[in-house]
């Protein structure tokens, strides 16, 4: 094998985000750009002589070309061996579980998520460790640095790796293994989660949709739902992964997952519907008539955990992103368990999970997850409900009503404007901060601050501490409002507004969200001046 170095010069855009490096997909089409960002992560992994390296991605437009440099790149930085998706597949969560049960020292992850795909959608790379999950700060950092001042690149002169044989083969001396995307994964959920129930529960009659958004999940729901539990043939829906995700938005939330909403609040619902996005990690959990907020399925799957037998010696904690709603912590301190609250963003679980601290843990932004790999895992989360709704036999929306009835309801909602101007953007978050030291004790829209403060996060295993992760508003009235930049954005600036308010009253959990919230948005609205700063009288997507 000839290795080649090609000279070349950095690129001044290629500092990862929350989860990792995103862009428009002609970004990442410029000559050199794949080829500099990815030597940047191996001049930056430590031991990669001789080591394992998996790679996969979601199967967006672009994914099979960076699949073909990833590897020609790997041979020629000197890995030992590459393991790879058939036809360059890998969920997010699948990728984890492969890294960590192949001892690898880390992985190649391509995906923009629930970004949408396609020539003008969008690409992404992130370099997940060897204990299977997002690169912390210091690394992507570090690579950073070295994507700044890179010089040249490394590439092996080898023919493209066909991708569609599982099977093995070679580039020059590495060892290149094309493995089934699902097998390993499936073979994870059996582990931790009762199939003979579920499988007994799909004998009963029970039905279910699962959208897969033609993205990722669908040949890993098919085979596990349909194939292994027996789920009835059409099951899922949307199972084939295409480039452009068949032009769906891969966001499982009831905006981007209409079709799926229509079905469940229609008169023909089945008994559970789910969705995943278009890597697979996230998960959209939907009742008859009732769709259940991710804040919510944490704190539900936090108090039934032990019904699988993953989990049925109990649960070591549990952890949330700050702006995730405090449902968990209720059903923590029930438990008497300890529960974190961490930045958005599941890199900031790694440690916790890895020490042992936490067992399960959860985002606003539909990431549900537990300590069998370190990323979310749509699929876990379904199937994890569906063992609890075996064991229980109890219908999906009457353990959510059973839920607030025992520790009351958090009303939640976000509003987010996307695609705002970067600079106004950042000057209203600023203008916000300002303000905090005067805020409390005032009144707005009925509602009186209590306290205020831009979150930062001291890590509880490593010290490191993690500034300006959001603005927290809390009212007396035990309502709060959250506002952030999303970090995962291509286009402008996105800004979050988190919106939520608990009500312990059984006989006041059945009334429309947006009634209960409507003094925190005016609160917020008015507090960080929102209209004004933005030209925005109305947010483009409220979840
Ligand atoms: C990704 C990360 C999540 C995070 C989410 C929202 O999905 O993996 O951990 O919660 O992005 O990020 P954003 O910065 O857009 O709100
Ligand atoms: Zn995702």
């Amino acid at each position: 094998m000839v290795t080649t170095r090609i000279p070349t010069t950095p690129f001044s855009d290629q500092r990862p985000g929350t989860s990792g490096l995103r862009k428009k997909v002609t970004v990442f089409q410029q000559p050199r750009y794949v080829e500099n960002f990815i030597q940047a992560i191996f001049d930056n992994v430590e031991g990669a002589e001789g080591s394992t390296l998996v790679i996969g991605g979601d199967g967006r437009f672009f994914n099979e070309s960076v699949v073909q440099t990833a590897i020609k790149m790997a041979a020629a930085n000197g890995f030992g061996r590459v393991l790879v998706g058939q036809k360059g597949l890998l969920s997010t969560p699948a990728a984890s579980c492969v890294i960590r049960k192949h001892k690898a020292i880390g992985g190649l992850v391509l995906s923009a998520s629930h970004n949408p795909g396609g020539p003008d959608g969008d690409f992404g790379i992130k370099f997940n460790m060897s204990h299977g999950g997002p690169a912390p700060e210091s690394f992507t950092e570090a690579m950073f640095q070295k994507a700044s001042a890179i010089t040249e690149y490394r590439i092996a002169d080898a023919p493209d790796v066909d991708l569609g044989r599982i099977g093995q083969s070679r580039v020059g001396e590495m060892t290149v293994d094309v493995i089934d995307p699902v097998a390993d994964y499936a073979e994870l959920m059996e582990q931790l989660l009762d199939f003979d129930k579920i499988a007994d529960l799909f004998r009963s009659g029970f039905r279910m949709r699962f959208d897969a958004l033609s993205a990722i999940t669908g040949p890993y729901a098919t085979a596990i739902l349909e194939g292994r539990l027996g789920a009835p043939a059409g099951t899922v829906v949307n199972g084939e992964p295409k480039p452009d995700f068949g032009g769906h938005h891969p966001d499982p939330n009831p905006v981007h997952a209409h079709e799926l909403m229509e079905l469940m609040l229609g008169p023909d619902a089945p008994d559970f519907g789910a969705a995943s996005d278009g890597d697979g990690d996230r998960n959209m959990i939907v009742a008859p008539n009732l769709f259940v907020t991710p804040s919510d399925s944490l704190a539900i799957l936090t108090s039934h955990a032990h019904l699988a037998p993953g989990y049925a010696g109990g649960l070591a904690g549990v952890a949330r992103s700050m702006p995730t709603s405090r449902a968990a912590d209720r059903v923590a301190a029930k438990l008497g368990i300890n529960c974190f609250e961490t930045p958005t963003g599941w890199k900031f679980f790694a440690n916790l999970l890895d020490a042992g601290l936490i067992t399960l843990c959860g985002e606003e932004s539909a990431g549900t997850g537990s300590n069998h790999i370190r990323e979310k895992d749509g699929l876990w989360a379904v199937l994890l409900w569906l063992n609890i709704l075996a064991v229980t036999r109890k219908p999906a929306d009457q353990i959510v009503r059973e839920h607030w009835a025992t520790f009351g309801r958090d009303y939640y909602t976000r509003h987010d404007y996307e695609e705002l101007e970067t600079a106004p953007a950042n000057e209203l978050m600023d203008a916000l901060r300002a303000k905090l030291p005067g805020l409390p004790g005032q009144r707005f829209g009925g509602l009186t601050v209590q306290s205020c403060d831009d979150f930062a996060y001291t890590d509880p295993v490593d010290g490191s501490v993690t500034p300006k992760q959001g603005v927290r508003i809390h009212f007396a009235e035990d309502a709060r409002a959250v506002f952030r930049l999303s970090g995962t954005g291509t286009s402008g600036a996105t800004m979050r507004v988190y919106l939520e308010r608990f009500e312990p009253d059984a006989s006041r959990h059945d009334l429309p969200t947006a009634d209960v919230l409507a003094p925190v948005v005016q609160a917020a609205n008015e507090i960080a001046e929102i209209a004004a700063r933005t030209g925005r009288s109305e947010p483009s997507v409220v979840t």
